[in-house]
């Protein structure tokens, strides 16, 4: 396995690959810190290509000015040695400025694919303006770079997979997305790089995530078909988690992403959460929040 940073090292590596490999390409987009969720991507990305490529890149383009871009877990040395297990071809970790052009760096602006208002000014879209346009805008570079033909994405990012599907559809891109199911620790909570930022207590008010969804699933199929109550349910339940904020709960169609009233007979919605996990510092004693986000098919 090869770790590459520089665009022009990963073209001449995956034309190498090619002539002695003829095949597909897969690629997996990370921001590293991998974990099981990741890894699940990876496999599926390995058993259905010839070629398989994991890029590891935390894009300042997503973050806004106030998150957590600076604090991202940066793990390389980890991230290259589980993709070498995984059997990875190459793992592309190039660093900002091999992705950006100087003119980014000096004016903080770059070329954008910028999704529809409609689909982005919701949901983490929101709470986080611009983050969705620097999401496509590094998926689309990637897609450009590596040429794959598959690409994978976790269904925990329910919105970022609705928004790069309708990219893909949009502009023209040579490539399939494919979906990959949310992966959950054995007590429910869904596995995030993020989740490397909770202690003891702050896991436990964030598994309330996990049990909120899980109740408005049990309640969906008990026949209740209002999303109101079932979003009221769900809300009940995170407040019990104690030291949390709900940013969202909502309830949208997953063919549309708009939000729904009624959930009717044979029609899939989506019940989406973000909420902030309140953390205490040990060491400064000072108080910081961890967003987090997940969802369930209902
Ligand atoms: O989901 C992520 O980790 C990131 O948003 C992605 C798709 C790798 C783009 O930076």
């Amino acid at each position: 396995m090869k770790i590459i940073n520089k665009i022009e090292d990963l073209k001449n590596e995956i034309k190498n690959l090619k002539s002695t490999k003829p095949g597909t390409i897969g690629l997996v987009p990370t921001m590293g810190a991998l974990h099981k969720g990741h890894l699940s991507l990876i496999e599926k990305c390995r058993q259905e290509n010839k070629i398989a490529i994991v890029s590891v890149f935390v894009n300042p383009t997503q973050f806004g000015p106030n998150e957590d871009y600076d604090k991202y877990p940066r793990t390389l040395e980890d991230d290259a040695q589980l993709c070498e297990n995984a059997g990875i071809d190459i793992v592309f970790a190039p660093s900002p400025r091999d992705i950006y052009d100087e003119y980014y760096f000096k004016h903080k602006e770059t070329t954008l694919i910028c999704p529809p208002y409609e689909v982005v000014n919701k949901l983490c879209g929101k709470a986080r303006p611009g983050h969705f346009d620097g999401v496509c805008t590094i998926v689309g570079k990637l897609f450009n770079i590596t040429k794959a033909n598959k690409a994978y994405f976790g269904q925990k990012d329910a919105q970022q997979l609705f928004i790069i599907q309708k990219m893909v559809r949009e502009l023209n891109f040579d490539i399939e997305i494919v979906p990959c199911p949310i992966v959950r620790e054995t007590d429910g909570l869904a596995l995030s790089s993020r989740n490397t930022y909770l202690d003891e207590k702050a896991r436990k008010s964030a598994l309330s995530i996990s049990r909120a969804l899980f109740k408005a699933k049990e309640l969906r199929t008990k026949g209740v078909i209002e999303t109101q109550t079932l979003i009221d349910t769900a809300l009940a339940y995170i407040n019990m988690g104690g030291n949390m904020e709900t940013e969202y709960a909502e309830i949208v169609s997953v063919d549309t992403f708009e939000k729904i009233d009624i959930i009717e007979e044979n029609k899939k919605a989506l019940m989406l959460i973000a909420a902030k996990v309140n953390v205490e510092d040990s060491n400064s004693g000072n108080c910081y929040q961890v967003r987090l986000i997940d969802n369930i098919e209902l």
